[in-house]
């Protein structure tokens, strides 16, 4: 039975559509994480959810419940903001046993319900301070467990790691992965960290302007993008998109022509309605960019460093193709990024040959839409 339904949601802020008919049906236990850019409803999901924010139309049911015109503290969920929001005047252990304390439960059952808790979260030793005595990690891991005292349906997390620094994330993202192990809780997290989400989710959900441009398994999302939106916007560093042009369509391989590249062939399925001449867009992950000749090489070109990052485990090069542009990110940039396993000795000014094979190459229809490709190669990713 699916444990968090939304039906057909939608959401105005006075004129501003914020939520256009999201559906959404998340079952008992998921973690489900939540991203996309700024501004396109994942906040708003959550707070719809939670109450905290009346939808305009639809419905949300919580465990078997139509839940959406119930109060917030009726649904069975408990939300944890990036600000932790504690009570500074308050011990831990009271900012903990606050909302139980508010449900008027007998002080014996919040003092089981918060030892619970801080013995999970490990914070059993700081429960007399107040929060301005704590670190940030520890001031996280109070507001989780304000939520986890509650015993919740549903825990809601909105970007809860944004404030803390990166060590501190990263241990508190496995923290956060153990507590859903240990809990068994239906969890929605938002996040915009693409490591969080790759990790963490056992689906991830992608927005896009107050719409559901995909979800599924995070290596599902990231292999099978259904549009260049999705594509773009999961892995890190990012796709390398370049202008195509359809020139030839035929057994299931698409000729395209490059501005500046030999056309290059992609096999592809379902190719409905593109015709010659299609304005196509080209894309290959920066890992996929090998340097030198590769045998069956599908795409090639001429390149020249512009950029090396050396990061230890692997090596990031910006280079340039001259003609052969990539489609300016949002810095605006025409490099290609290429993504090396390992530690590589290239320079700034170098020459290189940068190549990939064609089960790396993605193709995207002109309005986004990513052009099928062949069974055989995705199951070979
Ligand atoms: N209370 C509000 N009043 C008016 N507009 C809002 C309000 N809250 C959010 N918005 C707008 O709705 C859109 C979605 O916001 P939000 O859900 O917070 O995005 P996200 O969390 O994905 O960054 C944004 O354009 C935002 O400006
Ligand atoms: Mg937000």
């Amino acid at each position: 039975m699916s444990h968090v339904r939304l039906i057909d949601i939608d959401k105005y802020y006075g004129s501003y559509h914020a939520l256009k008919s999201v559906n959404l049906t998340v079952d008992k236990g998921e973690f489900i994480v939540m991203v996309g850019p700024s501004g396109c409803g994942k906040s708003t999901t959550l707070k719809s959810i939670a109450g905290l924010e009346a939808i305009s139309s639809g419905e949300i049911w919580i465990n078997g419940r139509n839940v959406t015109r119930e109060e917030p503290g009726d649904r069975g969920i408990a939300m944890v903001f990036q600000s932790y929001a504690l009570y500074p005047h308050m011990t831990v252990a009271e900012n903990m046993g606050f909302g139980l304390k508010m449900a008027k439960r007998p002080q014996a059952e919040i003092d089981v319900a918060v030892k619970r808790a801080a013995e999970i979260l490990r914070i059993t030793d700081q429960l007399d301070k107040r929060p301005k005595e704590l670190s940030g990690g520890q001031r996280q891991r109070v507001a989780i467990g304000r939520a986890i005292t509650r015993s919740p349906e549903v825990f809601l997390f909105d970007e809860p790691l944004s404030n803390l620094d990166a060590a501190l994330r990263t241990q508190m993202r496995v923290e956060l992965t153990t507590l859903h192990q240990q809990l068994g809780s239906t969890m929605i997290y938002v996040t915009h960290d693409q490591v969080e989400a790759m990790t963490m989710a056992s689906r991830i959900v992608v927005f896009n302007k107050g719409v559901i441009e995909q979800q599924g398994a995070p290596l599902e999302l990231y292999h099978n993008p259904v549009n260049q939106f999705v594509a773009g916007f999961l892995g890190a560093p990012r796709i390398n998109f370049v202008a195509a042009t359809l020139v030839n369509l035929r057994d299931g391989v698409a000729e395209v022509a490059l501005e500046g590249a030999s056309t290059v062939h992609v096999p592809v399925a379902d190719t409905a309605g593109l015709t010659n001449g299609a304005k196509l867009t080209l894309g290959v992950r920066p890992e996929a960019l090998k340097i030198g000749d590769v045998p069956d090489a599908a795409l090639s070109f001429d390149a020249q460093v512009r950029l090396v990052e050396q990061l230890g485990r692997e090596t990031v090069l910006y280079v340039d193709a001259g003609p052969l542009a990539a489609i300016g990110s949002e810095s605006g940039t025409h490099n290609f990024t290429v993504q090396l396993g390992t530690a590589a000795p290239y320079a700034a000014g170098q020459s290189i040959k940068v190549s990939a094979r064609a089960a790396d190459l993605y193709l995207f229809a002109p309005d986004g839409k990513a052009v099928n490709r062949p069974k055989l190669i995705a199951a070979s990713l």
